[in-house]
């Protein structure tokens, strides 16, 4: 068993090892002392394979548990859906002594985290993430929110969880594409600013799954306890998102996120390079560990599109957007770019 220690606005405990979903009632009853309401929100899939589990560890430590359990998937992630939670909430008396509890990956996190942070103004939550690309990302550092037909995440709030739980053995009824999704969030930590963890990946991820693992908790950790508000540093982890969001949306979604990131950061590291701003060998780096990964490199869009579809996300500010560049490998930095110099440097990466 691994645990790391984030000290935000809130201070909790991630630990990551086996048959943490077993062990979490007896766990919790320091942090939520019996006898407290829980509400274990999953979706249907999650719920079928890991929430009995779950569920009779809170209850053989005598929480009294609620369930809200929805149809898997991104299109579940809406204000309709966490309307119907805040009166599953509010049915079953749930009062800020009380928690929720998100078994799922990070859809299920998100919008559990959503609910709790605005349900009676606030009440806490638990996370226990069950994709891997929940485990070393979205269940740390407290963002949560839902989607907008027209945007991912457009609603939202920071809201920390009062622990984290990732039971590996969750991993072990993963879909293959979907654990090369959170593949490619843990080779980003590693291009971000962790040469280390790039050589721990030479060797297949079951070798050591907890410390690859932690290694990207406390990464992340780093960065949320640097800046939680995400203004500054923790933009970093937003190495292949700008063309990644691109890639996502010009497929319409048929490439997954992990798949468009990957794209997106050989492209970033190919266009910092042609742009003088990055080491000539890191791309062929990055991309034999993609591909030792099941991720794909090559990008089916070209700069005009990317640079239009990346211009309509969120992150824009003004008539600047900030790239995260790659400068070595291992290492990362913030560049703010004029909007219309985007297509040109775009084109540097393909
Ligand atoms: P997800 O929650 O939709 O899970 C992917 C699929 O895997 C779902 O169909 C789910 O039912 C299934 N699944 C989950 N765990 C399983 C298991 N153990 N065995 C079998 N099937 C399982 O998607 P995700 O990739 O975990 O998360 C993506 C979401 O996370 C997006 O909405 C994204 O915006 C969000 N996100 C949030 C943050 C943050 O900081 N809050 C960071 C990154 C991503
Ligand atoms: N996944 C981005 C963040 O937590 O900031």
């Amino acid at each position: 068993m691994k645990e790391i220690t984030v000290k935000a606005s809130k201070t909790y405990r991630v630990q990551i090892g086996a048959g943490l979903l077993c062990a979490a009632g007896e766990k919790l009853r320091e942090l939520f002392p019996t006898p407290r309401r829980v509400m274990v929100v999953s979706d249907d899939t999650v719920r079928a394979l890991w929430g009995d589990r779950l569920i009779a560890s809170l209850e053989a430590a005598g929480y009294t548990v609620y369930e809200f359990v929805f149809p898997h998937g991104e299109a579940s992630k809406t204000a309709g859906t966490i309307v119907s939670l805040w009166e599953a909430l509010a049915k079953a008396n749930l009062t800020r002594t009380d928690f929720v509890a998100a078994l799922g990956g990070g859809v299920v996190g998100d919008m559990a985290g959503f609910a709790a942070a605005t349900f009676l103004r606030g009440i806490p939550f638990v996370q226990f993430p069950t994709t891997l690309l929940a485990m070393v990302d979205s269940s740390v550092g407290g963002k949560t929110g839902a989607d907008l037909a027209i945007g991912k995440n457009l609603i939202g709030a920071f809201h920390q969880p009062s622990a984290v739980f990732c039971d590996t053995d969750t991993l072990g009824t993963l879909p293959t594409p979907i654990f090369a999704d959170g593949c490619a969030e843990v080779i980003k930590y590693g291009y971000i600013n962790d040469p280390t963890l790039l050589t721990m990946l030479q060797k297949p991820f079951a070798d050591t799954p907890e410390e690859i693992i932690a290694r990207c908790v406390s990464d992340k950790r780093d960065l949320v306890e640097a800046d939680e508000r995400d203004t500054g540093a923790r933009q970093l982890l937003n190495l292949g998102h700008t063309a990644g969001h691109a890639v996502e949306a010009l497929s319409n979604f048929s490439i997954s996120h992990g798949s468009a990131v990957a794209i997106g950061m050989l492209v970033m590291a190919k266009a910092a390079v042609s742009a003088g701003l990055c080491e000539a060998d890191l791309p062929a780096h990055m991309e034999s560990m993609l591909k030792a990964y099941h991720l794909p490199t090559a990008c089916p869009y070209g700069a005009e599109a990317l640079a239009k579809a990346a211009l309509s996300d969120k992150k824009r500010k003004g008539g600047s957007i900030t790239l995260v560049l790659p400068d070595k490998i291992g290492s990362s930095r913030l560049y703010p770019l004029a909007a219309d110099a985007l297509a040109a440097f775009f084109a540097g990466g393909l």
